[in-house]
């Protein structure tokens, strides 16, 4: 079996961290959202995997995932021809990858915790054609959800639909066997432009396929958001296992570690500060007269000073100076917080904000 993995899209709802770093490559305790994809498939023996990205993103998700040896698997890197035509383009758009092979679809912004073994043994055991793996959610509104008929088979799944038929959400991880093509040929594009998954379901079902589906009863994430991420940040940190913290910077005598705390090389934490875990700190860092609470992760070469963070994703480079507590925050690559106080008039906020950037005062 094979696996794809759907890392493009423009991921509008993450701007403006989204203009410069693509949503897959963003950091969720400590490594990029999609290492913890590979993780998941490669631990249900899958090892022959292709992500899917935007025209031009090879090179820069290269970089990150290689050729897979990390994980003793393939990858290879297939941009979406045409750009970003929706989710059921990306599979057709790997067609001649996919054809003779049954395979995982992954929508790489998809986190969950808990594994994807069971799901995939079961399609194979069972000999089925597709299944799916549904999720309570408050806001089925939100994605694609499933409505059953009265003795409980399934009927179709409905895209984004106002009036949910259910309080399922089909997640993004499902496996296909290669009528999938046939599928696609038959699918138009939606009212929003976009080929949807969710007909592609729809078809197995009408055409009286063999459709499994399965409850994800663990927690399960489609990290879409600003709140989202902050929060699968928060519970992928909590379900990390204690060897995966490890402390290779200084930390100064004086200074307080309490919990489970991730301290990269070079990175120097002052007797006057305190970090409580679960929290992770890239390399080259300066944690002075700070307090980092739990649920933070924090990049590479981030200098927090005087300040108190918590329950936050700070990316790579960005500087934290300010005497104020920053708290459920997203601080993206190179970005700068300094104390208002600093500078006159005192009581103002001078600001350069990106476009479609989020602040609250
Ligand atoms: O997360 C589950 C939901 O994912 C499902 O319930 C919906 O049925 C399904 O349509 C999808 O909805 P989203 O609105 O969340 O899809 P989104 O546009 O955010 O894209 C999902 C992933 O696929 C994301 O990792 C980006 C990637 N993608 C998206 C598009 C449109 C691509 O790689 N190429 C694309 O053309």
């Amino acid at each position: 079996m094979k696996a794809l993995i759907a890392a493009g899209g423009h991921a509008t709802r993450l701007r403006p961290i989204t203009w410069t770093t693509n949503k897959h490559l963003i950091p969720l305790a400590g490594k990029p959202m999609l290492w913890h994809v590979i993780d998941k498939i490669v631990a249900a023996g899958i090892t022959d995997i292709i992500i899917n990205v935007n025209p031009g993103e090879v090179e820069s998700m290269r970089t990150v995932f290689g050729d897979g040896s990390i994980w003793n698997a393939s990858i290879s890197y297939l941009e979406q021809t045409g750009g970003a035509k929706g989710v059921a383009h990306v599979v057709a758009n790997a067609e001649s990858q996919l054809r003779g092979h049954k395979f995982l679809f992954f929508l790489g912004d998809n986190i969950i915790l808990g594994s994807i073994n069971t799901f995939v043994d079961r399609f194979t055991n069972e000999g089925l054609d597709c299944m799916l793996a549904f999720s309570h959610v408050k806001d089925p509104q939100r994605f694609g959800v499933p409505e059953f008929n009265a003795d409980g088979t399934l009927k179709r799944i409905l895209e984004k639909p106002c009036e949910p038929p259910s309080s399922f959400a089909v997640t993004g991880i499902y496996l296909y066997n290669e009528d999938y093509f046939d599928a696609f040929s038959q699918i138009n594009p939606s009212s929003r432009g976009e080929y949807e998954i969710s007909d592609i379901n729809t078809w197995y079902i009408e055409q009286g396929k063999k459709v499994g589906w399965e409850e994800i009863t663990g927690w399960w994430k489609d990290t879409g958001t600003p709140d989202a991420l902050v929060e699968g940040n928060a519970l992928v940190l909590d379900c990390l296992a204690t060897d995966q913290f490890v402390i290779e910077g200084t930390i100064e005598e004086g200074a307080q570690i309490q919990g489970e705390v991730s301290i990269g090389k070079g990175t120097r934490v002052t007797a006057d500060s305190l970090v409580r875990g679960p929290v992770t700190i890239g390399e080259n860092c300066l944690i002075s007269a700070s307090y980092i609470g739990p649920y933070t992760s924090i990049g590479n070469d981030v200098k927090v000073i005087n300040s108190e963070l918590e329950h936050s994703v700070v990316f790579s480079g960005a500087t934290i100076d300010t005497t104020e507590r920053i708290c459920n925050s997203l601080i993206g690559l190179n970005a700068t917080l300094v104390d208002a106080r600093r500078t006159h008039p005192k009581t103002a906020h001078r600001l350069i904000v990106g476009d479609n950037s989020f602040v609250e005062l």
